[in-house]
């Protein structure tokens, strides 16, 4: 397991994408593929990444019954990703329905992550719109404790939860993080946010960071940057 910068491909259709990959003529960076190009572009903007060399993260956050969520991991299993996810909510039945879906035939399989509560989500909304009364820490590392006992590889969480997810879950338990900004760049519509270096700091396995890189003047100069920090 490296650790390593995951860039967020958070563009409209396959040209924009495709053009913005184009810029990086030497490294092949882990990309992540969401919900946005995937339901534009259907599966083959998948293999078109995929056959340029880059890792992969799709990020689809499944969430259904065990049945459907199985087969549905089978067919993004097919498509040769090395990384995907779900909602742990689904509980852990559907978790264990997701990894048996995903394994492969000689036993490989992609990398499966569980989204725990989204960091858009505040503690105030989900005691009183979701009923659970409980911090959104404790959620946190119960629901990452529950994607540890269906045989998951780790969770996506925030930054500052890292080190309480590697706590609850051991230091091999993988934490896959989103809301990192360069300490002298834009915030945008992100809240609980850290650097590369401090997300380092934290214990974090990979950073995903979008913006900073995909809007950046350089992007290439942008992701070395991040990778440098990140890796340091
Ligand atoms: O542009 P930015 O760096 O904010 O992009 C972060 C990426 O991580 C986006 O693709 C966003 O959907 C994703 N993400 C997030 N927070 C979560 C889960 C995923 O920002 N809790």
């Amino acid at each position: 397991m490296g650790k390593d910068v995951i860039i967020a491909l958070d563009f409209e259709n396959k040209e924009k994408a495709l053009g913005f990959l184009d810029n990086f003529t030497g490294r092949k960076p882990f990309v992540k593929i969401g919900m946005e190009l995937f339901y534009a572009e259907g599966p083959q903007i998948v293999k078109d990444i995929k056959a340029r060399g880059h890792k992969i993260f799709l990020d689809l956050k499944l969430h259904d019954i065990p049945n459907t969520v199985k087969k549905a991991m089978a067919v993004l299993s097919s498509l040769d990703v090395d990384m995907c996810n779900l909602h742990a909510a689904g509980t852990i039945d559907m978790m264990k329905a997701a990894l048996e879906g995903l394994t492969r035939a000689d036993g490989s399989r992609p990398i499966l992550l569980a989204v725990t509560q989204l960091t858009s989500t505040s503690e105030e909304r989900m005691q009183r719109e979701l009923l659970i009364n409980e911090t959104i820490e404790n959620t946190v590392v119960k629901y990452a404790q529950n994607a540890k006992e269906a045989g998951l590889d780790g969770v996506v969480c925030s930054p500052l939860e890292a080190p309480l997810v590697k706590e609850g879950c051991g230091s091999q338990f993988m934490t896959v993080t989103p809301g990192i900004r360069f300490a002298d760049g834009d915030v945008g519509d992100q809240v609980r946010i850290t650097t590369p270096d401090k997300a380092k700091q934290m214990g974090t396995d990979y950073i995903v960071v979008g913006r900073p890189i995909t809007a950046a003047e350089d992007p290439v100069a942008a992701y070395e940057r991040c990778v440098k920090e990140f890796n340091d």
